[in-house]
């Protein structure tokens, strides 16, 4: 197959953990005799640096032109502490998701069971933990309108759904039920807001075509506790943009690092895969940012394209590095190894034919089930 991918390293750990997704992709294409085009643009604080704009025009084109983007990290903390910046780099990825329309972001969480010990939560609690959030993207809290008053004292953000907004992913929700453990849960505020009253309208009346569907609702305070007291309650989540960003940083503490969770958004015609952490400008140029999310939201960009034997050679390959204690010290505060040792390993194994083929279910960290 011939995919052309965008490269968007982005900012601080970006750019390091990106370069180890590139390699494995590499590993694959050589393989599995592939052709991928790798061309690589700026976002972010660096295009602004560069630019002046977090997403510069030709990123974007770029990111149009081609069947998928290959996102790294985002963010600059000179941005964070200044909230007067009237450019910031996330304004980049929110631009990119909105002109892309990725509607639909897809965020599994697994525990790996060679990782069980590292999470901070017992082991009894986590054991079988296996959901996948689908979070709304292009809507709600995040593209509402905005204001501030003159005076600067008062200010607000517009929380808007339209019926079509929410029925898209719902739609993809249920369907990814259907191939998993058919169960779906509404995370809401319905006793407060109006718009997750909507979403619970339309949920309902979709979930009508899905008898199969097992159709769940839960406010999101208590969903946010019940991920952590009894994660494997859950199957498939479905949320609005600003719950399933705050559920997705959650969920990635269940399976001990956020180093670990990869994403991908999907539209009618894009789609773009992201590690779901940030840019951790500490780590920066350090070699010590754990690079598996970003392999991980590559070996989903493979299985989107339907190429699931090479996706399971990642995915095996990761699970090889996790078993050997070829880890980050995110997971091994003793390790001697860094993102490009962890990231040749991975890279290195895929191309070790014999032991992908006739791979169990057991070794693949992604099920394709959680990927659409
Ligand atoms: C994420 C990130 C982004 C978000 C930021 C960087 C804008 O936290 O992808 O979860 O809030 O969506
Ligand atoms: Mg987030």
């Amino acid at each position: 197959m011939k995919l052309k991918i965008a490269l968007l390293p982005g900012d601080g750990i970006g750019p390091e953990v990106a370069a180890q997704a590139v390699a494995c992709l590499q590993a694959v294409e050589e393989t599995f005799g592939h052709q991928f085009e790798f061309t690589e643009a700026p976002v972010g604080a660096i295009a602004i640096d560069q630019t002046g704009d977090p997403l510069p025009e030709a990123t974007l084109d770029l990111c149009k032109a081609s069947d998928a983007v290959l996102f790294g990290a985002i963010g600059d903390p000179k941005y964070d502490n200044d909230p007067a910046a009237k450019v910031r780099p996330e304004q980049g990825l929110l631009r990119l998701r909105k002109e892309l329309g990725l509607f639909s972001n897809i965020r599994p969480v697994k525990v790996f069971p060679t990782l069980i010990d590292k999470s901070p939560l017992r082991k009894e609690r986590i054991a079988n933990t296996d959901f996948v959030i689908y979070r709304e993207l292009t809507g709600g809290i995040y593209f509402g309108e905005k204001f501030l008053s003159e005076d600067g004292n008062t200010a607000s953000d517009l929380c808007i759904y339209s019926e079509e907004e929410i029925s898209r992913i719902a739609h993809l929700a249920f369907k990814a039920a259907k191939t998993r453990r058919n169960k779906l849960t509404l995370v809401d505020k319905a006793n407060v807001l109006e718009s997750s009253r909507l979403w619970r309208r339309v949920v309902t009346r979709i979930g009508e075509s899905y008898p199969e569907v097992e159709l769940h609702y839960l406010f999101v305070d208590n969903a946010a506790m019940q991920m952590i007291l009894n994660p494997s309650q859950f199957d498939v989540i479905l949320t609005e943009n600003m719950f399933g960003d705050i559920l997705s940083d959650e969920g990635s503490v269940i399976g001990g690092s956020i180093g670990l969770l990869p994403s991908a958004s999907v539209g009618e015609t894009s789609a773009m895969f992201e590690p779901i952490h940030g840019s951790y400008p500490q780590a920066t140029g350090k070699n010590i940012a754990n690079p598996i999310a970003s392999i991980l939201s590559a070996a989903m960009l493979l299985d989107h394209f339907g190429l699931d034997e090479e996706a399971a050679a990642v995915v095996s390959s990761v699970n090889k590095a996790l078993k050997k204690g070829m880890v980050t010290p995110d997971l091994d505060p003793q390790s001697k190894y860094g993102t490009d040792d962890v990231g040749h390993f991975i890279a290195g194994h895929i191309s070790d034919s014999d032991d992908f083929k006739g791979l169990n279910q057991e070794n693949i960290g992604l099920g394709k089930s959680t990927i659409i």
